[in-house]
């Protein structure tokens, strides 16, 4: 698919996986561990970091032994998080080949490959078996995808009755169009965001109960005012994933981002719903 194609193209470069360790080292010294919780602001590449994550298990409630699906799963940093805290099995399925190469490389540096599988793939025709897993999330993704109902219902497929799904998506403002570029998008023509009005009817067309839908967008632009200010003078950042994964258009991608949050361009909606059954 077209899209698909640009959206991986947009995200790819090579040698992730070196840079995210060099960033380790550099951070905390030549000789630093290779743990989850080191690599954690380097690996995890959505805003706030682990601190979103943390808000989205808060929501998922992982259990021990559990399978769960990492839907658009990056390098790897939250499957691997999610995977060693809670003592599950975690498959990530993601678009983008350099990303999955370096949540592998990733996955061998923390030991960790017995308990988190990376499959290349799309989320819209998701290469799982039906009902294969207990629980599954998505962070920071579906602005990538156009067809969401899609999305949506290939997530429920591959849940057991009962099955859990959390969200983290950005949505559209009422605030206007968004600046770009972006960390997901460089032109408006990759970046596909949905009202929350629009994400509530999709999940419920896909056969979804809603748990729970917030709007943790005020929150989020007041915790990150002064991140920006710093960005827009000039202020070394601190290393992230994005701009480890980006290199030097991620400054001003960054700044769209916080600028957009703020202004309302963007939503941002966190969410739990489950497929129906026991
Ligand atoms: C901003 S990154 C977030 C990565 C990861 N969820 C995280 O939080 O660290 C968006 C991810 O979605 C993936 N993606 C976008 N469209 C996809 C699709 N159609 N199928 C699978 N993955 C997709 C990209 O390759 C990229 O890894």
């Amino acid at each position: 698919m077209e899209i698909e194609a640009d959206v991986a193209r947009h995200y790819g470069t090579a040698g992730i996986a070196a840079r995210v360790l060099a960033a380790l080292r550099e951070a905390q010294g030549a000789d630093a561990p290779v743990t989850v919780d080191g690599l954690a602001p380097l690996d995890q590449f959505h805003g706030r970091g682990p601190a979103a994550t943390r808000e989205l298990v808060a929501l998922l409630q992982p259990q021990a032994g559990e399978r769960l699906l990492d839907i658009g799963s990056g390098i790897g940093g939250p499957a691997r998080w999610i995977a060693a805290k809670f003592d599950c099995h975690v498959t990530g399925v993601d678009l983008t080949p350099e990303f999955c190469e370096a949540a592998e490389a990733l996955n061998q540096a923390t030991g960790l490959t017995e308990r988190v599988r990376i499959i290349r793939g799309s989320a819209l025709a998701l290469p799982v078996p039906d009902g294969a897993f207990d629980a599954a999330y998505s962070q920071n993704v579906v602005m990538n995808i156009a067809d969401k109902l899609l999305f949506y219902r290939e997530a429920f497929r591959a849940l057991r009755p009962g099955g859990r799904l959390a969200l983290a998506n950005l949505c559209a403002g009422t605030g206007g169009e968004p600046y770009y570029p972006v960390p997901w998008a460089t032109t408006r023509e990759t970046s596909f965001l949905a009202t929350p009005d629009e994400m509530r009817a999709d999940l419920l067309a896909a056969g979804f109960e809603i748990v729970d839908f917030r709007d943790t967008t005020a929150a989020i632009a007041e915790g990150q005012r002064r991140q920006r200010e710093r960005l827009e003078q000039g202020e070394p950042p601190p290393r992230v994933a994005a701009d480890i994964i980006l290199g030097p258009r991620s400054r001003e991608m960054q700044i769209n981002t916080l600028r957009n949050t703020e202004e309302g361009r963007c939503a941002v909606i966190e969410a739990l719903v489950r497929k129906p059954g026991q």
